[in-house]
Formats: C-alpha cells, structure tokens, sequence
C-alpha cells in the first residue's frame, strides 16, 4: 500500500517535469508572459481592494460629513474599475497571444516531428490517437494557458490576500469564518461531483435499456422467429426497473444536496453576520467591515470552490501534455530536406539483399525473410511472385528503408543502403502500391506528388505515357478534377494510373509495383500494363504480380515462401522443373 502510494507520487514528479518542458516552447515569448503575469496579479489585487472600499463606503453613512466621505471613497472605487479594466484587457492580450504564438509553435514542431518518425512507430499507434494528440490535446492546453492558468493565480491571491485582509479587520471573526465557509464549500463541492457522477451512472443504464429496444426491433425477424417475444419482455422490464430504482436513489441524494446548499451554504452566511452583529455590539467592528466581511467571505469561499476544478483541469493539461512530450521524444529517422527531391546522377539502380532476415518489431518471433540472397542487376525486370503472406510486399519496405533487417545487408550500386543520405535513396526509387493513395485535392496535385515542380506540359506526357489522360481528359475540369477523399470519386482502374503517371512523373531509376493492375477489368488492365511496360524500359523493375501471364516477359522470376528464395529463372526455365511452385502455381492459374 505504501510503495503503491509512493509509486504514483513519482509518477506525479515525473509527469511534472516532463510538464516543464513545455518551457523551451514559451520562452521566446517569456517577456510577454512575465508581463501578463504582473497584469494578472495587479488585476487580482485591485479585485482584492474592492470589498474594502464598499464597506468604507458603507461606514461613511455613519461619519459627519457624509456626502465628501462618499464622494472621495467612490472616487477611489472608480479609478480602481477603470485600472482594473485596463490592465485586465492587457492581461487577455498578452495572455492569448503568448498562447497562440506557444500552441503555434508547439503543433509544427509536433507535427513536424511526428511525419519525420519511422514507419514502426506507426504500425504500433493508431492514426485517431495520433491525430488527438495534435488537435485535443493542444486545444487542451490552450484552455489551460489562457483560462485556468488565470483562474489558478487570481483564486491563490484572492484565497490568501483575502484572509490577510479578513485577519486584519477582525481576527476573531476570521477565524469564526474560516472554520465554516471553507468546509462547506468543499462539502458542496464533493457532493456535487458525487451526483454528477450519479446521474452518469443512471444515464448509461438507461442507454442500455434503449439498446435492448433498438437491437430487437432491428432484429425483430429473430426475435420472432426465436418466439422469443417474452424472453425480451422481461429483459425489458428488468433493466428499466433497475434504472428507476437507480435514479430514486439519485433523487434522495440530490435533495439532501439541496437542503445542504440551504442550510449549509446560507446558514454559513448567517453564522457569519450573526457573529459579526455580536462583535459590532460590543464595539469591536464597524458595521461596513462586517459588510466588507461578509463580501470577502463570499469571493474566498467561491474561489475554494473553483479550485478544485482549476485543480482538476491542471492535472489533465500535465497528462496531455506528459502524452505529447513522450511522442517528442522519440527518435526521427534521419531526413534532410535538401535531399528530398535531388537525383543521383551516377546511381544505375543495382538492388542486392545479402542474407538479409527481417522480422516486425511488432511480432518478433514471426521471421517474415529468411536469410534472402537476392541481385537485381541495374535496367533489368524482376518479377516477385509466391503466395499470399510471402513476404513480397515486405520486400519493398525494406527496399524502401521503412524498416532495419535484423541482419544481412541491402546493397544499392553495391554501396550499402544506410551509406546513403535516407531521403535522397527513397527519391531514386518510384512505388505503384498494393492499395493506391490518393489524396483529396486535384487530380493534378496527386500527381505531381512525384515532381512538386512539373509544368501543364509534363503532367500531361506523364498522364499520357500511363494511359490516364484519356479519362482525365474526359473530365470536364481536366487535371483539375477533384478526386474526393482518398480518391473516391476515381474508379479502381482510373486511381492506379494516376499513381503510374505520378511514378513516371518522378522518373526514378528503380520502379517498383506491388500488384499495380489488381483492381483492373482486363480491358483496363490491358492499357496500364502497356503504360507499365513502356515506363519499364531503361530501369531496374521490381514487379510484384498475382496473375502470373503479366511477368511471363520478366529477365527473371524469383519464387518466394514464407520469406526464402524458393525458385528463380525465367518463365520457360522455371515450367521446365514440373515439381517447382512455380509451375504448379502457373498450371493452377492457367486451368481456372
Ligand atoms: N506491419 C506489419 N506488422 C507485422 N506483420 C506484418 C506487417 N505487414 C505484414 N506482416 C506479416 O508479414 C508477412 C508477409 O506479409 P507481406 O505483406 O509481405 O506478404 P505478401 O507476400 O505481400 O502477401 P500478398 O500477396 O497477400 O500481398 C505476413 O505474414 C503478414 O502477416
Ligand atoms: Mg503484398
């Protein structure tokens, strides 16, 4: 019990500090800050002076030369407004922009970060979760810098300045007061919580008593034909007693709640001023401290109770942004822009795996290659082919340098691949993947994916060369046509040759496509495998394919199971051996 409390404390220490660095985001705009800071202080304490001076006011009515008295003391109230008001449109400024300008700041640095992450840091979170840190969690950090933050400091100082002034007038009721108003402000507090959390509990019942009547009227043909009818009856029945009973109970406790706010609440006040008439009798308070009194007691008892949720806002901003500093942490692959869009101008394109083995970090005992010995010679095709599970798209991540092999190397021009600057090798290679992306903006800004810089001129030879301008041209807004989201308003076939145009586009000496005509007609799959076979000519192709009559013309077919070389030669090389996979494969295709 013990070690469990201390474990959680450090775990608290811990998510503080890591809370802390969130620093290094401000400090650019520390000044700004520190000022708002000294505005908020100022505007707090002149909150503070307020009370006093009503109660001077209050007090003047009783003194010989009421109207002057007055009239000084409102003047004084007036230049506290009117200060107050000042510094407190300061205070919001300086605050939002500090905000702004931090949470700015912070979301490109995340984001930044986050694109810039390898790919297993992906496999292992899910996009959503990702996404809710950039967006709830700074939005929750947003609220706490320019909402709660405030709140925190004004209720400190008016928590503590207050008693102060409160001790200074009358130490005796002061304590009188401090012994009341502060606990029944935390009883209210802890009830009302206790209730909220009630009435959530009565509203999931009563969900569920509503997803019995939606899921049997939805099903209503099995119910019927089940005869279940009074099975659900009294299922029915059950479950929504059991809510009324619930609830009832909830009824009890919310009016114990408000007979505690009226005897607590306004029976603290009474205490108060009946205490505070008794020390007026005896001579000991005037009458405006006590109406002073009583105001002050009000703001302290009403910030008590604002803490606590001040608190529980603070806690979850330390969690969020706990969350996203240990995203910050992880480490980047090794990116660098000025690399990202350069070629290589002596690269051929030699591919060769050295008794590579890889497996996912995510399933370590799953050996996805096995001790693979592999060359693809520069402008030749090679042909992946085996069963589904292989290991052949795993290839092209690993070519792609998504992932590290456990051991072996990958060899480009016969240079290791981590010799290479990461952005500049991934730009010598073009993917036409398994499942085409598309993003949701233009036809022709999805293409120019591979070349940011391509002119009307090029995107057209390139749509050309990969079949796709004839349905581009079709459209009535041309390259302009929106693809919708993900490239839905695109047929499968239409998606695939943009994804080709956008490989010839880049024109890289390494073309790599991952069942680039699965999704095709034949009279589709026809035109793209022309297009391919034309972008082919003059690069190292490594073409992974299903069907296998479209690689029959590859220099090479490599025959791959559950991560090992099983076969390899070309088309009449490998028919020749009648017991190969090869073979039976081809023989199974060929008679369906
Ligand atoms: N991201 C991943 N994390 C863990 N395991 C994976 C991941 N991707 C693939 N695998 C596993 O690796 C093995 C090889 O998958 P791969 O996608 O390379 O097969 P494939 O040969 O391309 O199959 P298909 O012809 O069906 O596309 C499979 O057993 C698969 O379950
Ligand atoms: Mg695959």
């Amino acid at each position: 019990m013990a070690k469990q409390r201390e474990g959680r404390q450090k775990l608290k220490k811990g998510s503080f500090k890591k809370a802390l660095r969130l620093y290094k985001y401000i400090k650019p705009y520390r000044a700004e800050f520190a000022l708002g800071l000294l505005f908020l202080i100022l505007s707090s304490a002149a909150n503070l002076a307020f009370p006093k001076y009503l109660g001077d006011l209050v007090d003047a009515a009783n003194t010989d030369d009421i109207v002057a008295n007055i009239e000084n003391i409102a003047l004084i109230l007036l230049v506290i407004l009117v200060a107050q008001a000042i510094v407190s449109f300061f205070r919001v400024v300086l605050f939002v922009n500090v905000t702004e300008k931090t949470l700015a700041s912070l979301r490109q640095a995340t984001y930044q970060h986050l694109i810039k992450l390898p790919m297993p840091f992906f496999n292992a979170k899910r996009v959503g979760e990702l996404n809710s840190r950039i967006s709830a969690d700074i939005s929750l950090l947003q609220e706490t810098f320019t909402t709660t933050l405030a709140e925190f400091i004004r209720q400190l100082i008016i928590i503590f300045g207050g008693i102060a002034i409160l001790l200074y007038t009358s130490p005796q009721l002061t304590l009188f007061m401090l012994a009341i108003v502060p606990v029944v402000v935390l009883i209210a507090v802890f009830f009302g919580r206790f209730i909220r959390k009630y009435s959530k509990d009565v509203q999931n019942e009563v969900a569920q008593s509503n997803t019995i009547v939606e899921e049997t009227l939805q099903g209503i043909f099995n119910v019927k034909a089940f005869a279940n009818e009074f099975l659900e009856i009294a299922r029915y029945r059950t479950k929504t007693n059991s809510v009324a009973k619930i609830a009832m109970k909830g009824g009890k406790y919310r009016g114990a709640f408000s007979s505690f706010i009226i005897l607590g609440l306004f029976g603290a006040i009474v205490a108060v001023i009946w205490r505070g008439v008794n020390l007026i009798a005896a001579g000991d308070l005037a009458i405006g401290e006590l109406f002073s009194f009583v105001i002050y007691s009000g703001f302290i008892g009403g910030s008590i109770g604002g803490f606590a949720n001040v608190y529980a806002n603070i806690q979850k901003a330390i969690g969020a942004t706990e969350e996203l500093m240990e995203i910050l942490e992880e480490e980047e692959e090794n990116l660098s822009e000025t690399e990202s869009h350069q070629n290589l101008p002596d690269f051929k394109g030699d591919i060769q795996f050295k008794n590579l083995s890889f497996h996912y970090p995510t399933r370590p005992d799953q050996k996805v290659i096995d001790a693979l010995n592999l060359e693809i010679k520069s402008g030749t095709q090679v042909a992946l082919v085996g069963p589904s599970g292989a290991g052949k798209s795993t290839l092209v991540s690993l070519l792609l340098q998504f992932y590290k092999p456990q051991s072996g190397t990958l060899l480009f021009d016969g240079k290791p691949a981590q010799d290479y600057p990461l952005s500049l090798l991934r730009n010598q290679m073009a993917v036409v993947p398994q499942d085409v992306f598309l993003f949701g903006g233009t036809i022709r800004e999805n293409m120019a994916y591979g070349k940011p810089d391509a002119t009307d001129e090029e995107l057209k030879e390139a749509a050309q060369k990969a079949n796709a301008w004839e349905f581009i041209e079709k459209f009535p807004e041309g390259l302009d046509t929106l693809v919708g989201e993900r490239g839905v308003q695109l047929s499968g076939g239409q998606r695939q040759r943009v994804a080709i145009a956008r490989a010839v586009l880049k024109d890289p000496a390494i073309l790599i496509l991952d069942e680039a005509t699965s999704a095709l007609d034949s009279e589709s799959e026809r035109l793209v495998q022309e297009a391919l076979d034309r972008l082919m000519v003059g690069r190292t192709s490594v073409v992974i394919a299903h069907r296998l009559a479209t690689v029959r013309n590859a220099d090479e077919i490599v025959v791959l199971e559950n991560g090992k070389l099983r076969e390899k030669g070309t088309h009449q090389e490998l028919m020749a051996d009648e017991n190969g996979l090869y073979h039976s494969l081809s023989s199974l295709q060929f008679n369906s």
